[in-house]
Formats: structure tokens, sequence, C-alpha cells
């Protein structure tokens, strides 16, 4: 079985591994529900196939066990989605989960207790791992979020439980992040930005491979034009990756890519939501000031550059956008990518705080992709393998 769709499934406990570690606030109620509502349309599907289903997900990073980290504020959400009464259990493993399991009914769901209240979880031990397995006749992984983690729900369970398939969202998120953007329809631009050039170097490199242009924003850009000789106040710099800088912007002219660094920023004369601004352009950044978004000439020119392209793929945000009077750089690409999407241009946003822009701005529903993973699009966008999606038995991505 390569798919979840050719599994035989009726009467089968099957083990679901989701990403359903969503932010709580302190009275225990869910303020963000997006990595629900995304693992739905799998569970759904094995209820109306008749699957018994056992659903597994982290939540926070506990250690031990820890009462703030349990799943029970999720149990009426998921009640809510499904349509259906969901069971809890307080372990997720041992008899009484496995008599929870045994009176399952046919389309039924019980959710299990947070995985990592066992500390053998994140060590990956196997012990723990085929006890997870034992539950079930079925495994699969739907926990785009948590598939760069060689834990023992998202990897060690598989070498005891076969068929392990991907579930709908992470297949989705692979179509996406990998299928369309390895064969992407052209012109494909990919847009960088975020405060450090450090952790985005491995996107910048696999996406210049890639991309046809590539724009980039965020904090990271005076670290650029700190390599190309101009003065950058008193903006966040990687003294030690100006070199890195040169190189990059190299290679982006030896691939022929268009890459575009913001002509504009506007400066800040402190890093605060109060602080006094103005426009300036690239070249002259003044003493004593920081940039803390790009500018509207930018807009602009980004605007333009994005005009004829058939993809687009986003991450990062242009500015520092938690501070209002810095945040019109990123929602204006939040704004370009939805009205390009209602022209029919594939937009993926990926992962982190790109997709809080999107939200923010209110156009998460027009793009064509949102990934619900942040660590784990990073690291698929920089080109690794995820162990939670090679230790399945075969995942296709259309390329
Ligand atoms: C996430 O929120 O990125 C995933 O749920 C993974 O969580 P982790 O970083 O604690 O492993």
């Amino acid at each position: 079985v390569g798919d979840l769709t050719e599994a035989d499934l009726k009467g089968k406990k099957v083990f679901v591994r989701a990403d359903l570690n969503v932010p709580l606030d302190d009275a225990q109620k869910i303020t963000d529900d997006t990595r629900i509502r995304a693992a739905v349309p799998t569970i759904k599907y094995l209820i109306s196939k008749g699957a018994k289903v056992i659903l597994s997900s982290h939540l926070g990073r506990p250690k031990g066990v820890t009462p703030k980290f349990s799943l029970a504020p999720l149990v009426p959400r998921l009640t809510e989605l499904l349509g259906i009464e969901v069971v809890k259990a307080d372990d997720c493993i041992g008899p009484d989960v496995e008599k929870l399991v045994a009176s399952l009914p046919e389309g039924g769901v019980l959710l299990l207790e947070n995985v990592r209240f066992y500390k053998e979880e994140e060590k990956n031990e196997p012990e723990f791992a085929k006890k997870l397995a034992s539950l079930a006749d079925i495994y699969v992984n739907d926990a785009f979020g948590t598939a760069h983690r060689a834990h023992a729900s998202t990897e060690g369970v598989t070498k005891f439980l076969k068929p392990s398939v991907a579930g709908f969202l992470l297949q989705k998120e692979l179509d996406y992040l990998v299928g369309a953007v390895s064969s992407p329809k052209r012109p494909f631009a990919a847009i960088v930005g975020g405060s450090k050039v450090s952790s985005k170097i491995g996107v910048i490199e696999s996406l210049l491979e890639k991309c046809d242009i590539l724009l980039l924003g965020g904090g990271m850009i005076f670290t650029f034009y700190k390599a190309q000789g101009l003065s950058v106040g008193s903006s966040l710099v990687e003294e030690d990756k100006l070199e890195l800088a040169t190189t990059l912007l190299k290679k982006a002219k030896a691939k022929g890519v268009s890459l575009l660094l913001p002509t504009d920023v506007i400066v800040a004369d402190k890093f605060a939501p109060d602080a006094n601004s103005k426009v300036v352009p690239a070249s002259a950044i003044p003493d004593g000031w920081m940039g803390l978004d790009i500018g509207p000439d930018s807009v602009k020119t980004f605007n333009e550059a994005l005009e004829t392209t058939k993809t687009v793929i986003w991450n990062g945000p242009m500015g520092v956008f938690e501070f209002e009077k810095f945040a019109a750089g990123t929602e204006s690409v939040a704004k370009k990518l939805a009205e390009l999407s209602g022209k029919g241009v594939t937009t993926i946003i990926g992962g982190g705080d790109s997709v809080a822009a999107v939200e923010k701005v209110g156009v998460a529903d027009v793009m064509s992709h949102i990934s619900t993973g942040g660590g784990a699009s990073l690291e698929l966008l920089e080109g690794k393998e995820l162990p939670g999606v090679i230790a399945l038995d075969e995942v296709l991505v259309a390329v």
C-alpha cells in the first residue's frame, strides 16, 4: 500500500499521528485551531471508511507528565469538527488505553494523551514505538509539522506497523512544498524574508537552483547591503555572513536568477513600536537608525516583478510586522499574493511568520497552500529529507 486511499480500512485499527500542537492561552483555550482543522480531512475519511481511529499527537515540549500540556482541551473542538463524540484516553500506551481501543466502534475516534509525556517519544526508543504500534493495524502519518523529528510516533513506529502511509495533509504539504517547487509553472518567484541570513541560507541556496526571481526582505537584507559596501546604520547585521551574502549574490547572477534587494527601507531610531521612523534609500541609511521594514518603492518594484509569475513561494516577513509601523512591507506581500492567487497563480506560504502575516491580513483562504509546518517546511524547502516522511512505505510526489 503506498497510499491511504488504497488501504483496506473497514474495521481496522488505524494509528493516526497528527500534529495537534495548537497554541493554548492561560485558560487552556485554543487560540488558533488551524492545525486541528488541517487534520480533519484524513480523520473524516477514515471514519467514513469504518476504521477505528486512534489519534495521537504531541502538545508543546513537556518534561514528563504535565497537566497543562494535556490534549484534553482539544476534545470539544475535535468533536465539533468531526461531528462525532471523541473519546479521550488518559495515557497513550498501557492496559487502560488497550481497553479503550478494544471498545472503539467502527468509525469511532479515540484521542490518546500527549505522546511527549514519555521521554521515550523524543528519544525514539524502539520499545516505546513498539507499544504504540501494538495498538493498531495500520499507521497513518499526517503530522507534517512534526515530520522533521525522528520520534517514536513519527518514525520509530513505522518499523513495527505496516502499512505505514501518508495522510492527506502530509501528502498535500509534499505536493506543494516539494512538487510545485521542484517543477513549477514558470516564471517562478521566491520571496524570502526573516531577520537572519544564517537561518535562511539553506532555503535561499536551494531556491536559487529552482526559481527565476528571488526577492529578499526582512532583517537579513542589511547583511547583503553591508556586503555591497553600503552603510547600514545600527541595523541588524551578521558580520560573519558578509562573505556568504556576496557568494549568494554571485550565485544568483551565475544562475541567471533575477535577485532583487529592496531599494528603500523604513528606518527607526529604536527597536520599538512607537519609534520615530522615516523612509530612506537603501544607500542612505543614517547613523544611529535601523531598518525595520522595506520601503514603498521596494513594494512597488516587488509587485511589478511578481506580476508575470505563475508560481510564488513566500517564507519570512519583510519587516518587524508585529509593530504596526513596520508591517506595511509584509502586509503588501500578503495582499499581492492574494491578488495573484485570484488570477490563477500558484501561491505557497511556507510556514511560520508568513502564515501569521497572511492570517493577519485575512487572506489565508485564497492562497493555494498554507503550510502547517514551521521547522518542517523550512527543512523541506532546504531540500532535506524528513525522517517522518522517508520512514513511510511509499510517498509519491508528483513533480
Ligand atoms: C511545531 O510546532 O513546529 C511542531 O509541532 C513541532 O514541535 P517541536 O518543535 O516542539 O518539535
